[in-house]
């Protein structure tokens, strides 16, 4: 597999890919690698992970042999507060390489979920290291999780999750869309701090959640309230009945059906 994914890679690509048959978890091995200095570009790819993780501590299904669990580790020089809108730009590389691979673009169900057909394709899970006495990042985990092959999924998460070839009726190549993926990655590491309104422009673009009425998941708290925009950071914001409006950067969001 690791060698079909460098057969869709130019010979000179600057990332190195390291890839397991099976993992706990792409991301926390990535963090252990960049906390013993693995450089920028490092991308860990698994055909399995034991315990894929999720956003909000939830885990994600990693069946063997059917998806794509991927984590890249990040050094850009700068502080956090610079990097907010990271999670916005990895979806719309994400989409990217989906569109070029498999003939469809997936929306994005703020923050950083990969939607087709009303259901989940993907998702991603950033994670920071800081130092506390600066504020600058010491590195990011950034890690891609998209259903590729699966036919089916455990009860619980069938009627909310697809998988490509669900969607395209064709083979998904899965090292091809790894290969797309991780090129993509790349051209938006060499953008991310100098071109952040074109990269919000496209994640706006692709944003499904624009416009719609919405609960805001926060904790316990689940309040209505309708999606009105995005900031330059990823920021959704959100009018509530009562004519107040926010900017949101935690939590997440549902769909509201009447
Ligand atoms: C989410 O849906 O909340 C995010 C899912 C992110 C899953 C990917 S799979 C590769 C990487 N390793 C993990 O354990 N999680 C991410």
């Amino acid at each position: 597999m690791k060698n079909a994914i460098l057969s869709h890679l130019p010979g000179d690509f600057p990332w190195q890919v390291q890839y397991f048959d099976t993992i706990d978890s792409t991301n926390t091995y990535a963090k252990k690698l960049a906390a013993d200095g693995a450089a920028h570009g490092t991308v860990i790819l698994a055909d399995h992970q034991a315990s894929g993780r999720g956003r909000m501590g939830r885990s994600f299904c990693s069946v063997g042999g059917a998806g794509i669990y991927l984590s890249v580790i990040l050094r850009p020089n700068c502080q956090a507060t610079e990097l907010m809108h990271l999670t916005c730009a990895v979806a719309v590389a994400a989409c990217d390489a989906v569109e070029q691979v498999c003939g469809f673009r997936p929306g994005i169900k703020w923050i950083n979920d990969l939607i087709a057909q009303g259901k989940k394709l993907g998702g991603i899970l950033t994670e920071l290291s800081l130092d506390p006495a600066t504020g600058l990042v010491n590195y990011a985990v950034v890690g891609i999780g998209i259903n590729c092959r699966n036919q089916e999924f455990p009860e619980d998460i069938r009627h909310i999750a697809i998988s490509a070839e669900a969607v395209t009726k064709k083979a998904v190549d899965r090292s091809k869309l790894s290969a797309a993926l991780i090129s993509a990655l790349q051209k938006m590491d060499k953008i991310l701090l100098t071109q952040k309104s074109e990269i919000m422009a496209r994640y706006k673009e692709n944003c499904i959640t624009l416009g719609q009425e919405i609960f805001l998941l926060r904790g316990d708290e689940k309040r209505p309230c309708r999606a009105l925009g995005l900031n330059i950071d990823g920021a959704l914001q959100v009018i509530y009945a009562d004519g107040t409006t926010e900017f949101v950067n935690s939590g997440e969001v549902s769909v509201r059906t009447r």
